[in-house]
């Protein structure tokens, strides 16, 4: 029988983009998934070829890099070594890959990628302002422009772009690109990110007319705890326009002292505090051709200086979803409270008709008192508030254009008549990366949980991972994110996102070595414990999950600072702290240098990992003793002979598991105290953000799932379940930030979309559904399937896009009967475990397991049955229960 070919590999991506537009890595990465559906595929070698045109490589000819046949069974992060790569250029690429009979696939098909400008001397442009003083109180967005007459036909064209501040740009009247909040939030004094735009269908031969509008964004508007005009006073724009003719000339159109700049209808817009909007000084038609501004004035100018400027690596802010809202009353007269039925970042669209002038003012809330009026004192001296004047022309819509939201509800007042549930939808945004994962099981309290806290990472993934969407913070609190990354990997594609916030991390150390504890830094403090140690707990994860060791590369420098730092400030390898410890835990006081000292330990652990990693053999041999010391210091100082740790907290007991601090024989005591804490809280958890990450894998590494699925279900305070039995539609910042006995928490720090304690759905993914990722060969090349049973889940299921194809789980029990169906993607393999000990007990689609296409052995260990199996559907009938 004739053995059929092997499909084109699919899903072809460089750099986690597909078909990325002006990127500047001058030695990008190329990944692919394997598309063969048969057992056990795997990939023998690959070939890639890129070249200057589409032609050429249809053709098979080569003249930026042929890879030739390359024996490997690699295929993600294939880096790019062909002719070195110049500026604003495209290059094709395509490649095959072969199967274990090597026997060649078909050629995928033909993606892209384009870079940017890849040089400093080639931004000619200068930037152009509207000047104003920081004491300025008028804030007016102003709006930029100038015309152009083109003449001669156009090829392509493109523009590279930039603010200090917020811009969105027009061509001929049409909105360049779908992006929100561009160009980003970096340490503007350190680096800014352009973006670059495919225009050629937007600009043509004759009359053109280019646009602007600026925001004060992170730059000069309010940021969260540290005011106003922390980078500068003013916004300004940074753009150039490259044209290639037909006849392949070219010409490039910069912003200078040709354009234009005029205050309109944009009255203020600030990302805390709101948008005025007065559309009655709206200029028509000022985007396009031939509009009169003759009284707009100069702008201006500024050469640019050695700023960096750095493409944007992750994707943008995007509109994600829209809102209907569920319903709307009427708690007063003339105010109008909308429920958008969930809450999340982004702004509401407003639908009105009314006389001219008339003034509609929007107010955004998480929460409702119980009059039904909006609560907003959490939302601190963040005022989220929008307001329109209409210009009296019709149906009237508005949305804002430089200010953001975390709400459910919104209050309306001032509307023209009643309003209906069509005068506002939610918009919902967040940085574009994609879902990955899915998660369902038996229990709707359980899936309303994942979606909340899916809910949670989209409202907070905004340019940087911050802690909440709604109050006047907004941070990228470094503790919030390490505690939630592994969730945050398996819910959304985020590598490319941590890169660029890793970079901001990097950029935020202190010459010391310090890590801050929020990056980009403006405020708060540096060197704490959990929170610093991000810097090297978010990189390791970004490698566990994408196999990426360039991030690894990119980081150890600035980690192994940080290690020197964590030695000089701690005595005999106890580091002291004084910073959060086990942020809001219930009762229970872990002491904040046992925490630190843990979390040395952890940093060093890892560092010397990451080392090893990198081939840096001396390296990983110093740091592992190093960790020993620091071992052995935690024992001598907060570890009794019965095992009784300081503070007996459940943290102190789960860091001192989960970060392996504890002599052999001690283990098991800890463990029984774990279980003993939880106990005596009548099956409740006291954990914070960090004891929370960690708890949950800690019981089921003791064999304790039925406590974790405890844990999981409970309802009663403090619980997940808890927030959910009591309407959360995210996560909340804090176990009690609403009682029944004591209502809505201190509204000085209390929000209500806050994801760290969202931790657990990493558990969900690994234990409930099984589906875990292997340190040994990262990016799932290696997986473990391992789906933790318990009697009260009928089901449970998940899938995860991992980057090398689609991971699925899904388990059910029916009587004595479990049925466990897996997928394993192209080119990796896995370890299924089943709870059996006896493969007579178990059938794999009708067949013997000894029989198994696929599975290449078994093993019986502990009772469980381990397959070792590659790529393929599994469908496993296991009886149970004798
Ligand atoms: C933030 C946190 C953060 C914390 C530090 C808060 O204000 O919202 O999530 O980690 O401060 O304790």
């Amino acid at each position: 029988m004739a053995i059929k070919r092997p499909e084109a590999p699919s899903n072809l991506r460089c750099e986690y983009r597909t078909n990325p537009l002006g990127l500047d890595i001058k030695r990008p990465r190329l990944s692919w998934q394997v598309n063969d559906s048969r057992r056990g595929a795997i990939q023998s070698a690959y070939h890639v070829l890129a070249a200057s045109s589409k032609e050429l490589l249809a053709v098979g000819k080569c003249d930026v890099w042929d890879s030739g046949k390359v024996i490997s069974d690699d295929s993600i992060h294939i880096e790019y070594a062909g002719i070195p790569l110049v500026s604003r250029r495209r290059y094709f690429w395509k490649v095959r890959t072969w199967n274990s009979a090597d026997k060649p696939s078909l050629w995928s098909r033909i993606n892209w990628w384009e870079t940017g400008l890849l040089h400093h001397s080639e931004w000619k442009a200068d930037w152009i302002g509207l000047k104003r003083k920081k004491s300025d109180k008028k804030t007016p967005s102003p709006f930029l422009r100038r015309e152009l007459t083109i003449g001669k036909k156009i090829k392509s064209a493109r523009i590279y772009i930039t603010a200090r501040g917020l811009y969105t740009a027009y061509i001929n009247g049409n909105r360049v690109g779908k992006d929100y909040f561009t160009p980003g939030w970096t340490d503007y004094n350190k680096r800014l990110q352009y973006q670059t735009y495919d225009i050629t269908g937007f600009i043509r031969k004759g009359e053109n007319a280019i646009g602007a509008i600026l925001g004060d964004g992170w730059y000069c508007g309010h940021v969260g705890l540290a005011g106003r005009n922390i980078y500068g006073s003013y916004p300004e724009l940074l753009a150039q326009i490259h044209i290639r003719y037909s006849d392949d000339t070219e010409d490039m159109i910069t912003t200078d002292r040709s354009w234009k700049a005029a205050c309109g209808p944009i009255v203020s817009s600030d990302i805390l505090m709101g948008e005025d909007y007065d559309a009655r000084k709206e200029f028509d038609g000022w985007n396009k051709p031939g509009f009169n501004d003759s009284r707009w004035s100069k702008l201006s100018i500024r050469k640019p200086a050695n700023e960096i400027l750095a493409s944007q690596y992750a994707p943008t802010v995007q509109k994600v979803k829209r809102l209907k809202p569920v319903c709307v009353v009427n708690p007063k007269k003339g105010v109008y409270v909308f429920d958008l039925g969930q809450n999340m970042s982004g702004w509401a669209c407003l639908s009105v008709r009314g006389r001219r002038g008339q003034k509609v003012r929007l107010r955004h809330a998480e929460v409702l008192n119980p009059d039904g009026t909006i609560y907003t004192e959490n939302l601190r001296s963040a005022k989220a508030q929008d307001t329109y004047i209409l210009k009296g022309k019709g149906t009237e819509e508005f949305e804002p254009h430089f200010t953001y939201h975390g709400f459910r509800f919104v209050e309306v007042t001032g509307y023209p008549g009643k309003p209906s549930l069509d005068s506002i939808t939610g918009v919902a945004i967040q940085t574009a990366i994609p879902q990955t994962g899915q998660f369902k099981c038996s229990s709707r309290m359980v899936n309303r949980l994942f979606r909340n806290i899916f809910w949670g990472q989209r409202s907070n993934f905004i340019e940087v991972p911050t802690d909440c969407p709604q109050r006047d913070e907004r941070l990228g609190w470094t503790g919030d994110i390490q505690t939630f990354a592994p969730t945050a990997c398996f819910n959304m594609d985020s590598a490319s996102f941590m890169t660029k916030w890793l970079r901001d991390v990097r950029e935020a150390q202190s010459d010391a070595g310090a890590y801050p504890d929020v990056a980009p830094r403006v405020a708060a403090g540096e060197g704490t414990a959990a929170w610093g140690d991000a810097g090297i707990i978010c990189p390791w994860n970004i490698w566990l999950y994408y196999g990426d060791r360039k991030i690894l590369d990119e980081n150890y420098e600035s980690m192994k600072k940080w290690i020197h730092y964590l030695g000089k400030n701690s005595s005999k390898y106890i580091r002291p702290d004084k910073g959060y410890g086990d942020w809001l835990s219930v009762k229970a006081e872990t002491p904040k240098d046992l925490i630190a000292t843990a979390y040395y330990a952890k940093s060093v652990q890892l560092f010397a990992e990451i080392a090893g990693i990198l081939d840096r053999k001396s390296e990983k041999k110093k740091y592992l003793s190093q960790f020993k010391e620091i071992k052995d210091a935690f024992i001598r100082e907060y570890v009794t002979s019965a095992g009784r740790i300081t503070g007996e907290t459940q943290t102190a007991y789960v860091l001192a598991l989960k970060l392996d601090l504890l002599p052999r024989k001690l283990r098991d005591k800890a463990a029984k105290r774990i279980i003993q804490d939880i106990e005596k809280r009548k099956g409740h958890l006291s954990t914070g953000f960090l004891g929370t990450s960690l708890i949950m894998d800690v019981l089921t590494e003791i064999g304790r799932d039925d406590i974790a699925y405890q844990l999981l279900l409970n309802e009663t305070f403090p619980s997940w379940g808890y927030m959910v039995k009591h309407g959360a539609t995210t996560m909340w910042e804090s176990w009690d930030s609403f009682t029944k006995e004591k209502g809505f928490a201190n509204p000085s720090m209390n929000s209500f979309n806050h994801y760290s304690l969202g931790s657990v759905s990493e558990w969900l993914y690994k234990s409930a559904a099984g589906i875990s990722p292997d340190p040994g060969k990262p990016g799932f090349k290696h997986m473990i399937i391992r789906p933790r049973l318990d009697t009260r889940l009928k089901y449970a299921s998940a899938t995860y896009d991992s980057i090398h194809g689609k991971i699925s789980s899904h388990w059910k029990v029916v009587k004595d009967m479990l049925y466990l169906d897996v997928i394993i993607p192209s080119n990796t393999t896995a370890s299924i475990y089943l709870p059996v000990d006896s493969a007579e007990f178990v059938r794999e689609s009708g067949r013997k397991l000894e029989r198994t296409e696929g599975i290449d052995s078994i093993e019986t260990v502990n009772g469980e049955i381990i397959c070792r199996a590659g790529a393929g559907s599994y469908s496993f009938t296991i009886r149970m229960g004798r």
